[in-house]
């Protein structure tokens, strides 16, 4: 994009009123690019809450991820999904449903502040939702200002109810972007197009820090596991690895590919994630729902009942060693260096000069894997820790490990 804006050759005033909106919108993105400089983690509303969400609810939520330690761990915002809204005043400023929110948004990021938490809210570009509530097609400038004054962090932004080409997405979202950057607050920018559009090759240039790159995840290991009759459409975690692995080049500090948000602890509850073939998954399951997102640098939104987490969803969400992989200052998405016989390894470089490996047995039964370090390109031997056993080896040139039905163990290599 940097180049695309110097090629025209045009003469005098038009020239350098291109180059002046040229280095207004450069300096936009590279402000907007600092935002999320690690992938954002938090409390997203959707999977457990759907448009019910209520104040009291996000009060909730904030005063359990204090108790529990989810917010000293790093995840630090609260996103408000769709629901929220209740129309718009005689002024046309957008407002919360009274009902729902009755103490108003900024009254509720006072609160959330307070504790050290962001907050962050939902619209759309287009008029209505995809739950049917007021949205901000036509009033992104003034939407931006209202989400700026309430103190809102971030801004997770649907496309339900827009045109299918992805001419009017770009427009659509570099509309918000601006508006975003020019509120006055900052104001990280999600992009939620669902994928359809290849997001990942423009959504930075127009302003997002993070973009969907594929439809709403379901409490699923995979689709190809869905119950005859099932309708389609619903994805699963490995689904949405897969298609992020293809992704790799595009993620970097401030701009992230998101697969959606974590299941971990839902086990099949109703509600959005439990439609589509949403069964549940086992805890092996979620823990490689976790330890694939983590490699893949990907956005890390618990959806459960944060409240009331039982011991394996705590202590799948709070290993210190595996967020620090997914928050590695470096931003590397892990690559996929092997995809064979139902196994996958994934290689993460770290900033400290260390590696994350991740393998994972796609296949329905225990199996035992095998790899010489130097299949990965890393010569010579190594320490190991187990993120999630904890063992610790040294000397390593060659991984050995029985991994369960749908298990992945992530290691950290150090020379
Ligand atoms: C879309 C999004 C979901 C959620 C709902 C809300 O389906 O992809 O993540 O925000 O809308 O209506």
């Amino acid at each position: 994009m940097q180049l695309s804006c110097w090629s025209f050759k045009l003469k005098s005033k038009a020239f350098i009123t291109a180059a002046i909106l040229c280095f207004t919108s450069l300096t936009g993105f590279s402000q907007r690019s600092k935002l999320a400089p690690t992938p954002p983690m938090g409390y997203m509303t959707w999977n457990f809450y759907a448009d019910k969400i209520t104040e009291q609810d996000v009060k909730t939520i904030a005063d359990a991820m204090v108790a529990n330690g989810l917010v000293q761990l790093g995840y630090d915002y609260i996103f408000i999904d769709d629901g929220w809204q209740g129309g718009r005043d005689k002024r046309n400023n957008i407002i919360p449903d009274p009902k729902k929110f009755p103490s108003g948004i900024k009254a509720l990021a006072d609160y959330v502040h307070s504790k050290g938490i962001k907050l962050g809210i939902y619209s759309d570009a287009a008029p209505l939702t995809c739950a049917g509530y007021t949205a901000s097609l036509n009033f992104e400038t003034q939407d931006a200002k209202t989400f700026a004054a309430w103190g809102i962090d971030y801004l997770k932004y649907d496309y339900c109810g827009a045109p299918s080409d992805k001419e009017t997405a770009m427009d659509r979202y570099r509309t918000m972007a601006d508006a975003l950057s020019n509120s006055g607050r900052d104001i990280v920018f999600g992009i939620c197009e669902w994928g359809g559009r290849q997001p990942w090759t423009w959504a930075s240039e127009v302003g997002g820090n993070l973009w969907r790159i594929d439809g709403d995840i379901r409490d699923k290991w995979s689709a190809s596991f869905d119950a005859p009759g099932t309708p389609k459409g619903g994805i699963g975690i490995l689904d949405a690895v897969n298609r992020n692995a293809d992704l790799v080049a595009y993620a970097k500090p401030g701009a992230w590919n998101d697969p959606d948000m974590l299941v971990v602890g839902l086990y099949g509850r109703k509600g959005p994630s439990g439609d589509l073939g949403g069964v549940g998954c086992n805890d092996i399951e979620y823990q490689s729902q976790m330890s694939l997102w983590c490699l893949q640098a990907a956005p890390l939104m618990v959806t459960c009942d944060v409240a009331n987490m039982n011991a394996a969803t705590k202590r799948i969400l709070t290993n210190k060693e595996i967020l620090a992989i997914d928050q590695d200052p470096l931003g590397k998405q892990a690559e996929r260096k092997i995809n064979e016989n139902n196994w996958q390894v994934y290689l993460k470089p770290l900033s400290d000069g260390a590696y994350a490996v991740g393998i994972l047995n796609t296949d329905s039964t225990t199996r035992k894997y095998s790899l010489p370090l130097s299949q990965l390109g890393l010569t010579g031997k190594y320490a190991s820790l187990n993120v999630w056993s904890g063992e610790r080896k040294k000397n390593q040139s060659k991984l050995s490990y029985e991994l369960k039905a749908h298990e992945t163990i992530v290691l950290k290599l150090q020379k």
